[in-house]
């Protein structure tokens, strides 16, 4: 089992006592599956010591959304982890937030949780300063917006994408996909199944007329909300008409009150 440390003080003494070892992070919020633990075996190819830290952040989320639902499961994560990692940082709230922080927590939907992401993922690549850190292609915007940050702030850490891991029909690994119930994980399979079919036919070349198609799929499937479907520049996020440059395919749909997201490149 890891070691488990909960404060950035202890984080920077143990860390500094393995250098000059390669130090890999990967940054979780708890509640692990596989493809958590497969972005820890990404990391340990580049790493000779993997921290992988935990910590539901609170600046992520949204005051309508599931913070105090999102499920907490300290002693299964650690177990799971096994001797994949060798230290779990896991935090309180009062350790990365400590009175006095400065957190805007205006009621604002998405630009808050890029913003939170970020704070939090700086706050630990400056705890753990590592070598590499692996983030999930399963949240793509969240990578690019972290590959940002890291090139922004010259930050001395390569950040690093892992593929998506998914179940057998296709849907993407995720912790929230315990809300679901057994239709709703039926009709969930179908999200992975329409993008891949929308990929081919943006293929042909008509990019709109494939996400129009897709979003009618998904209403047909039976998703109870398509925030978006949207073809776009794969390393820039912008508007693209054709595909000369490298795409990708990004989609956020609800299922009752379960927000879902996917994405493949094109
Ligand atoms: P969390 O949702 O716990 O995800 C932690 C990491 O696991 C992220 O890099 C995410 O992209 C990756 N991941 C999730 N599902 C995956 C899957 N099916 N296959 C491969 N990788 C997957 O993302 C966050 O936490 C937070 O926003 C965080 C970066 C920790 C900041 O709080």
């Amino acid at each position: 089992m890891p070691q488990s440390i909960s404060t950035v003080s202890e984080l920077r003494r143990v860390l500094a006592a393995l250098k000059p070892g390669r130090i890999g992070l990967v940054p979780t919020m708890g509640a692990l599956h596989a493809g958590h633990v497969s972005l820890v075996t990404e990391a340990r190819k580049h790493a000779d010591h993997v921290v992988v830290s935990i910590f539901v952040n609170p600046t992520q989320f949204a005051p309508h959304e599931d913070f105090d639902a999102y499920p907490r499961t300290l002693e299964d994560d650690l177990v799971k982890l096994g001797s994949n990692a060798d230290i779990v940082f896991a935090p309180s709230a009062r350790e990365m937030y400590p009175p006095g922080y400065a957190s805007g927590l205006e009621s604002d939907f998405r630009p808050h949780f890029f913003a939170g992401v970020a704070t939090v993922v700086t706050k630990l690549l400056i705890a753990a300063m590592p070598d590499i850190a692996v983030f999930g292609e399963k949240d793509y915007q969240q990578l690019l917006v972290v590959q940002q940050l890291a090139r922004d702030l010259a930050l001395p850490t390569r950040i690093l994408g892992a593929p998506t891991l998914r179940e057998a029909d296709g849907l993407a690994m995720s912790s929230r996909n315990a809300y679901l119930s057994p239709e709703e994980r039926q009709i969930a399979g179908r999200l992975n199944i329409i993008l891949k079919d929308a990929s081919a036919q943006a293929a042909q070349g008509d990019l709109r007329a494939a996400e129009a198609r897709a979003i009618e799929a998904l209403w047909t499937a039976g998703f109870s909300h398509v925030d978006y479907v949207a073809i776009r520049d794969a390393e820039t996020l912008e508007h693209i008409t054709g595909l000369e440059r490298p795409a990708r395919i990004l989609a956020a749909v609800k299922i009752g009150t379960t927000r879902l997201i996917d994405n493949m490149a094109i």
